[in-house]
């Protein structure tokens, strides 16, 4: 067995434009999916997988973000003095979650870029890397999934899932090969980012929001040369990780949404407030009187 990961970076500094103009001002890492900020599912979701430490990357704009991990004396008082217990116990406990840190990232030069500002936070470990703005929902962590692989094969790890060629030529493209003995474990050996003809996708699987790297990312990430958009991207960086001490990709239970997207965000507040106890009834009520008129 491999070293367990304990650690966990969740870049969390991109500009969001593409959910313009809600994250003008705020943070799209913090656009509630019901009762919660996205980052808070993601960072419950390190949690889970047994990651102690934390480390969000912000900009001078994402103050929200750490203010949402801080105590609010006040605030908790007020709850104790209305006998709120169990409202107060929800706001304190989710600042003890786990040892959170943050550092920015002080120009917007990319997820590569982001990632290699978690350089001396990560030190000589293998560490997690949940996007800010993707959250993964499902009755077993994707970041636990994704750490039992590198416990296992002791290579980093790619979460992923099959999409359609539309949707890989957005975004990455997986070269895999099936490991033997595994449903849902692949060896990866490449992978290229943004294809413009579907013939240069290797496969349809794509990157979807998680992955673990060993600490060699770093030295890769510094001499990763900017990609797509001017940008150091994550991807090239995993790229040479994957041909040279190579990589294993997970195809993930669990549901994706995109929270850099608004379709992604409507789609995350529906699922959950369908399965929220406190709303579930009167909004399943609501949906299916809106249904009847479509
Ligand atoms: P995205 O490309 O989805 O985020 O990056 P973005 O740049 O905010 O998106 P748009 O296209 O402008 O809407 C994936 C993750 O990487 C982080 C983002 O916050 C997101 O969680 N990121 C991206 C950084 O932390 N720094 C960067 O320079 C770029």
């Amino acid at each position: 067995m491999y070293p367990k990961v304990r650690k966990a970076v969740i870049p969390a500094a991109g500009l969001g434009t593409r959910v313009l103009p809600a994250s003008k001002a705020m943070p799209k890492e913090m656009l509630p999916i019901v009762d919660k900020p996205a980052i808070q599912y993601i960072v419950e979701e390190a949690v889970a997988s047994g990651i102690t430490d934390i480390l969000i990357i912000t900009n001078r704009g994402k103050s929200d973000i750490e203010n949402h991990f801080d105590r609010v004396p006040e605030l908790e008082e007020r709850l104790l003095a209305a006998g709120r217990q169990d409202v107060y116990d929800e706001v304190v406990g989710l600042t003890r979650m786990a040892n959170i840190l943050f550092v920015r990232q002080k120009e917007t030069k990319g997820l590569g870029h982001a990632v290699n500002c978690a350089r001396s936070f990560v030190g000589n470990e293998p560490f997690a890397i949940l996007f800010g703005d993707d959250v993964i929902l499902g009755e077993k962590p994707v970041t636990a999934q994704l750490c039992e692989a590198y416990e296992k094969y002791g290579l980093g790890v790619v979460g992923t899932k099959e999409v359609t060629p539309q949707v890989a030529m957005r975004g990455s493209s997986l070269r895999l090969e099936r490991l033997e003995g595994e449903t849902n474990v692949f060896r990866c050996t490449d992978l290229v980012e943004k294809v413009k003809r579907e013939e240069d996708l290797f496969s349809n699987y794509t990157i979807l929001g998680r992955c673990v790297c060993p600490p060699e990312i770093f030295d890769i990430l510094d001499h990763t040369p900017p990609g797509v958009g001017n940008e150091i991207q994550l991807t090239d960086a995993l790229a040479v990780l994957a041909k040279t001490k190579g990589m294993t990709a997970v195809d993930f239970v669990g549901k994706r949404y995109d929270m850099g997207n608004k379709f992604g965000i409507l789609q995350a507040t529906v699922d959950v407030a369908l399965a929220h106890p406190e709303v579930r009834e009167e909004f399943s009520a609501y949906i299916k009187q809106i249904a009847a008129t479509l």
